[in-house]
């Protein structure tokens, strides 16, 4: 058999790009936050040294949890703020100048933290971002596993695992702008996956 020009190309194409996903950078009204193994979660949470993780919202926390249950997030306010359904995303800071509180980002009935936004990171990946500070996961009562907030300047607790969350721009749901009472979402920079 003979490759032709344009079939020498696409096997060109094809040995260069293996993997099933592909990803562009993108915007959308609503998103979820994904969190993908990077390998090095500490014992405690070594159940995210695997696989693909969302942030959903269970009894008022934010936590990692499956693809199926992921939180239909969006963007709303001039603070701005984000939420899932009527529940704002919760930031309280805390600690010692070096040693954050680990308490849990939580989702409340109230208009949430300000600002925190959706940023480019310094590889133009669209991330949760909150006051220059990083995020980490801890292993809560029972499974869960919910996530805190470290401020700049501050140590990821030891049982806790560095995550970086990034915004996946969401296929299904329109989010509910009017629960809020904080004006009209925003669109956020979002991956799209596909697979
Ligand atoms: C940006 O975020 C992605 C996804 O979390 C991560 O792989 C990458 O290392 C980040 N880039 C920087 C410079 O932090
Ligand atoms: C939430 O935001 C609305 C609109 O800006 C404001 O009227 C209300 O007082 C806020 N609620 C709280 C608890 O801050």
């Amino acid at each position: 058999m003979q490759f032709t020009t344009a079939s020498l190309a696409l096997l060109g194409l094809a040995s260069a790009a293996p993997t099933l996903k592909t990803r562009t950078t993108s915007t959308s009204p609503t998103f979820n936050l994904m969190y993908q193994s990077v390998g090095n979660a500490p014992e405690p949470v070594d159940a995210l040294n695997k696989g693909t993780w969302y942030v959903s919202a269970s009894n008022g926390k934010a936590v990692l949890s499956s693809y199926a249950s992921r939180g239909l997030l969006y963007k709303y306010g001039t603070g701005p703020r984000i939420a899932q359904a009527s529940v704002g995303l919760t930031i309280t800071p805390g600690g010692t100048a070096t040693v954050p509180s680990g308490k849990p980002i939580e989702f409340v009935n109230n208009n949430g933290t300000a600002p925190v936004d959706i940023h480019l990171n310094a590889s133009g990946v669209p991330t949760l971002w909150y006051d220059g500070g990083h995020f980490q996961a801890c292993k809560g009562d029972g499974e869960e596993i919910y996530l805190s907030y470290v401020q700049p300047g501050q140590r990821f607790l030891a049982a806790c695992a560095a995550v970086e969350l990034q915004s996946v721009c969401s296929t299904s749901g329109t989010g509910e702008p009017m629960k809020g009472q904080l004006g009209a979402i925003q669109d956020v920079a979002c991956v799209e996956l596909s697979i």
